[in-house]
């Protein structure tokens, strides 16, 4: 036995990972099903770390020092189930079984028990950053025992992205909840980058602004508050022209967004859990719709009417004074949407926390997301400080730095939800976003009347704003008010 980690799957995540891994001084033990991958790896990157190549699972964990750590990065789903299932096999109590891909937290839950019950680890992690994150210094949100951490927690924090020196990983709680927070890291990234993708329709269809000239924007953008990495790389997608035809790389593009289920489950767990993500819900929709390729080609058909984008907007196309200070309307748009869907994605956290029984540290998660992660963004400093010390607001939105941004974003937000719906160009996040907010800050709502209509129909009952208790108007009858014990 010589490796002090080992890495099963090496397609290219896995390959990455464990070529991080050797990069730090880590012995790392590497399987692969095919052992043509694993041979590719040696030969490749061989020279840049220490590793043991197995060609069997047995020789793999064979390799491992004690308390033996292996890392799966293989497909999520059965083969994550049987893959844990063949290590737990070989493996021996005090051993720790890290699962590093995108699983569902429920099944998280449900495998870090099996395994438990046969004396051994499990460690459901997630790890954002891409291959690139991956290979450089991802952001790791590992779950599991504070046991398990005391051995991954320097091999994990050995590979991790740095920012001002600390390492973006930290031990989020016990069984699923390395899991459930990358979970809604994803669907803050499925916000995020649904924001800009409205942000760019406005340009595009409503200035009728070329590709080349948002991207000037996006990297301009970049500089300021809303420096992040999912801008700087939409600003590299709009630069780039596709080599086969000299056309605009986004003008050769599907408009037909793909996804993986992790935004779907954060939408699923925040219904159970009766958080409003509605930022998040939107994003996901809006994907689905864009992925509905026989419903938009029949409604091209049926020749659904509507504005003519340009048209509606030509006053701001025309005066460079106008479009300058719309784009900035966009600008704070994008800003007030995005603390929104952080809000709701920190307040699905805070539930999920108490109902699953996890203490959660909102400040802490917030300063592994600084660096590494998708949605690694600058303002995250902001956000660990709103959390900072145990803090923490009902939402997002209270903490004075936020609630000032949106104060002060708001008035552009409004001009542009305005504008965008008048014009026809769909704003699904930007509008939702805002309306939550105009929810949030409504002393009254019209749920009153709901509970009316509820009361009518079905007897539900209902509160009174004066005094306490349970009351049921008789509708049908005199309408007289009974009140219930
Ligand atoms: C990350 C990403 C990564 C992946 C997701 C999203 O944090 O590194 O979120 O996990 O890109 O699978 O993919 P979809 O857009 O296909 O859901």
């Amino acid at each position: 036995a010589q490796a002090n980690i080992g890495v099963v799957g090496l397609a290219a995540m896995g390959a990455s990972l464990s070529r991080n891994l050797a990069r730090h001084g880590n012995t790392v033990a590497v399987y692969n099903r095919h052992y043509s991958r694993t041979e590719t790896l040696i030969h490749d990157h061989g020279q840049e770390g220490q590793f043991v190549p197995a060609k069997t699972l047995q020789e793999f964990v064979a390799s491992l020092t004690k308390p033996r750590t292996a890392i799966i990065m293989v497909k999520a789903g059965d083969p994550t189930d049987q893959m844990i299932n063949d290590l737990a096999d070989l493996m021996e109590p005090g051993d720790i079984i890290v699962d590093a891909g995108n699983a569902y937290f429920k099944d998280t839950i449900r495998r870090e028990k099996a395994i438990r019950a046969r004396g051994l680890h499990f460690v459901g992690c997630g790890v954002s950053g891409g291959e690139q994150g991956a290979l450089l210094g991802p952001s790791m949100m590992p779950g599991g025992t504070d046991e398990s951490w005391k051995t991954l927690g320097p091999i994990l924090e050995s590979i991790a992205a740095k920012v001002d020196g600390e390492p973006c990983v930290t031990h989020i709680g016990t069984d699923g909840a390395g899991h459930f927070v990358k979970m809604v890291h994803n669907g803050i990234e499925y916000s995020d980058m649904q924001v800009i993708a409205e942000s760019y329709d406005l340009m595009r269809r409503g200035l009728g602004m070329e590709p080349e000239a948002i991207a000037q924007v996006f990297e301009e953008w970049n500089q300021g508050d809303l420096n992040s990495y999912l801008v700087q790389i939409t600003a590299e997608v709009l630069h780039h022209t596709d080599a086969a035809t000299g056309k605009p790389f986004i003008d050769i593009v599907t408009d037909q967004a793909g996804m993986k289920g992790t935004g779907t489950w954060t939408v699923q767990t925040a219904l159970d859990l009766a958080v409003p993500v509605t930022g998040i819900g939107e994003a996901v929709f809006a994907r689905g719709l864009s992925s509905s390729p026989e419903l938009r080609s029949q409604a091209a058909q049926e020749g659904l009417k509507g504005p003519q984008p340009k048209a509606v907007m030509a006053d701001l196309a025309a005066d460079p004074e106008a479009r300058k200070s719309f784009i900035e309307d966009i600008r704070q748009a994008l800003y007030a949407s995005k603390i929104v869907a952080y809000a709701q994605g920190f307040n699905e956290m805070q539930e999920g926390a108490r109902v699953y029984g996890w203490k959660l540290d909102m400040g802490a998660i917030a300063r592994i997301w600084r660096g590494g992660c998708i949605i690694r963004a600058k303002f995250l400093n902001r956000i660990s400080d709103a959390y900072a010390s145990g803090r923490e607001p009902g939402s997002l939105l209270f903490d004075p730095f936020f609630k000032q941004a949106v104060e002060q974003a708001q008035d552009s937000w409004r001009r542009v939800v305005a504008r965008a719906t008048q014009a026809g160009i769909p704003i699904p996040v930007f509008a939702s976003s805002l309306s939550y907010y105009d929810g949030l800050r409504s002393d009254r709502l019209p749920a009153a009347l709901i509970q009316g209509q509820r009361d009518l129909f079905g007897a539900h009952t209902y509160g009174r704003v004066d005094q306490p208790g349970v009351f049921h108007t008789l509708w049908a009858e005199d309408k007289s008010e009974i009140k219930q014990d």
